[in-house]
């Protein structure tokens, strides 16, 4: 039987696809859905589309969900281990600037603020978006005078040039295809701006299920997720389109994570890449694990 057979509508142009095709619907029966799974994620990163990025998703649906993300992130501290080495970055560059691409809703960097404002009195801590999110920016820019959310679109591929300091992505860079993510490291060494990645998630079956249960967590977590919203009630509970998103969002974000290896993969291509020192690996952070890569 033919694949468009099969799948009516869906068109397997590349190579890679028909292979993921293959991993997922042809392999025999007797194997397992978990096999399939781990089959899927040797085969390389997979960059299905996440709704978040698209520019025609609703702007207040990415809001309630990054707006989980930052709950997530700030409640259960996931990124405290990292304060040490943005200290050591910051230090290291003499720079007292933050430069954070993808924000969102202000994700770790509202909990971190706090810590890290502590240790480095001067600090200044820029949050951007290329999407902004207006809410998240009219509360961060009334409030703490070193946290400030740009009130424009910024890219992280093109980072305006008076935006010195150190670039921060939280949970952002799989959002970007090799091309695309070589730039952001090729735009920061290039202009001379230290660079921190973080992810907290990876490709690997153990993040596949935990994202899996994403929608019990934004369905438990949500009466707790400030600003309190009658939409955010309303599209949780009544019609479950956070969650839907979230659970889509987290599973494809999982799958298009980078490994230490393609990471790797991705600095060994700049140029010049020798003006900066790279370090990339993985902390840990209570029983998980955050995938990180530094340059500075
Ligand atoms: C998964 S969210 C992460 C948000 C936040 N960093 C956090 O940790 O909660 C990814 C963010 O990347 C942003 N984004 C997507 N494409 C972008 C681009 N080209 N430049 C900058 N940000 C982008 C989205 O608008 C979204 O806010």
């Amino acid at each position: 039987m033919g694949s468009n057979n099969l799948l009516p509508g869906f068109r397997l142009k590349k190579c890679r696809q028909a292979a993921v095709y293959h991993a997922l619907l042809r392999q025999p029966l007797s194997i397992g859905y978990t096999e399939r799974i781990i089959n899927l994620m040797a085969m390389g990163r997979l960059h299905l589309i996440e709704f978040e990025d698209q520019r025609w998703f609703p702007a207040f649906l990415r809001t309630y969900m990054t707006d989980f993300l930052q709950f997530l992130s700030n409640k259960t501290g996931m990124f405290k281990p990292i304060i040490p080495m943005l200290q050591k970055q910051l230090a290291k560059s003499q720079t007292k600037t933050i430069v954070d691409l993808g924000s969102g809703s202000g994700g770790a960097l509202l909990g971190l603020s706090k810590d890290l404002t502590q240790k480095i009195p001067q600090l200044n801590i820029r949050l951007t978006d290329f999407y902004p999110n207006t809410d998240a920016m009219d509360r961060i820019n009334s409030g703490n005078v070193r946290l400030s959310y740009e009130n424009r679109p910024i890219d992280a591929k093109n980072v305006p040039a008076e935006l010195h300091g150190l670039r921060t992505l939280f949970l952002s860079f799989h959002h970007f295809k090799p091309t695309d993510a070589r730039l952001i490291l090729q735009d920061a060494l290039d202009s001379k701006n230290p660079i921190a990645i973080f992810e907290a998630q990876e490709r690997s079956l153990i993040s596949i299920l935990a994202m899996l249960f994403s929608p019990v967590t934004v369905w438990l977590t949500t009466p707790f997720i400030r600003p309190f919203s009658l939409g955010r009630i309303l599209f949780t509970y009544f019609l479950p389109l956070v969650p839907v998103f979230v659970l889509w969002d987290g599973v494809v974000s999982a799958l298009r994570t980078y490994s230490v290896a393609e990471m790797s993969r991705l600095v060994a291509g700049l140029k010049g890449k020798e003006q900066f020192e790279w370090s990339i690996g993985k902390i840990a952070s209570g029983p998980s694990k955050i995938l990180y890569l530094r340059g500075l």
